[in-house]
């Protein structure tokens, strides 16, 4: 499809947005991130490398999970050394050093970035926000893994776009970027922010509180106490800053799956498999 897609198109830049996301599912079947994470990225950079005449930038879009985890200071920069502890972060991170390699060994042109949690508009449903939402509108349990206090930086969607934009127009080539919100919170905290919103956006006709469906679960295997990002780097380089804080993010998410609940049934009922079959033929564009 690669060969096919340079074939046809003048193609002069590569984003590798593509990727199996999911630590859980990473947890139950490793095979599909080995393969699309590791071989996927490696197919995008031969293909690359075969048409480095007109290639001005590979950029490879990937995640702060390399790094493994913080304790409760620090963040981590560009410096930070890999120790990624899932089958997710650990093929996250080999894509990363295959990334490197060919930039060192055949020159060719790259940028990576390492985000820490995106979430906003169309986020599927495996993840932790949108999970809650969704969950919570249908008054099903809101599972809080462990005791709830593991931390992520939530960066709202479109400032980490903005991110990946600005590193492709003027990031320095063969250097990494950090991505972060610079909004730390603990798991229960959002689950809780996401809650208060929801009663107030849409109050429950008895008046009880979403949070009243909280439900603490067994904790994931090997799970990340901390992510924080240091994102210095992309903020004095290329003067990025995030736009949104976590409120006002949080506030435009649940308001985006209040307002799109045909997607919402589209993406749960399966349905979305259709489209996309449709579309591309296969199911390999999910
Ligand atoms: O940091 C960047 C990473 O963020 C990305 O590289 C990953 O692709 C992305 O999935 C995300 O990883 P997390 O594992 O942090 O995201 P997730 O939404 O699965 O979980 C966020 C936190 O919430 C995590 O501490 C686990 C917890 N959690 C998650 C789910 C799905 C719960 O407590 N309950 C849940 O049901």
């Amino acid at each position: 499809a690669m060969t096919h897609a340079f074939k046809s198109y003048e193609i002069d830049a590569v984003c590798n947005f593509a990727a199996e996301s999911h630590v859980d599912r990473s947890i139950v079947a490793p095979d599909a991130f080995i393969k699309t994470n590791i071989e996927g990225t490696f197919n995008l950079l031969e293909i690359s490398r075969q048409n480095s005449d007109r290639l001005v930038l590979f950029h490879h879009v990937s995640t702060d999970e390399v790094y493994g985890s913080l304790g409760p200071d620090g963040f981590f920069t560009e410096k930070t050394s890999y120790r990624p502890n899932s089958p997710y972060s650990a093929s996250k991170a080999a894509s990363d050093h295959l990334v490197r390699a060919y930039h060192k060994t055949y020159a060719l042109p790259v940028t990576i970035s390492n985000c820490s949690n995106n979430y906003g508009p169309y986020q599927f449903p495996e993840k932790l926000i949108p999970l809650i939402i969704l969950n919570a509108l249908e008054d099903k349990p809101l599972p809080v893994y462990g005791d709830g206090r593991n931390v992520r930086d939530w960066l709202y969607v479109k400032d980490h776009c903005r991110a990946v934009w600005e590193i492709m127009k003027r990031g320095t080539r063969g250097q990494t970027y950090n991505i972060g919100g610079r909004c730390e919170s603990t798991n229960i905290e959002t689950v809780t922010m996401v809650c208060d919103l929801l009663d107030e956006m849409v109050t429950k006709a008895d008046r009880t509180s979403r949070k009243d469906l909280i439900t603490f679960v067994k904790d994931r295997p090997g799970h990340d106490l901390r992510y924080a990002i240091d994102c210095s780097k992309l903020e004095k380089e290329l003067g990025w800053a995030p736009i949104e804080s976590f409120e006002t993010g949080l506030r435009k998410t649940v308001q985006w799956y209040l307002n799109n609940s045909q997607w919402v049934h589209r993406v749960k009922s399966g349905e979305y498999l259709d489209w996309v079959r449709q579309h591309y033929g296969n199911e390999e564009g999910v």
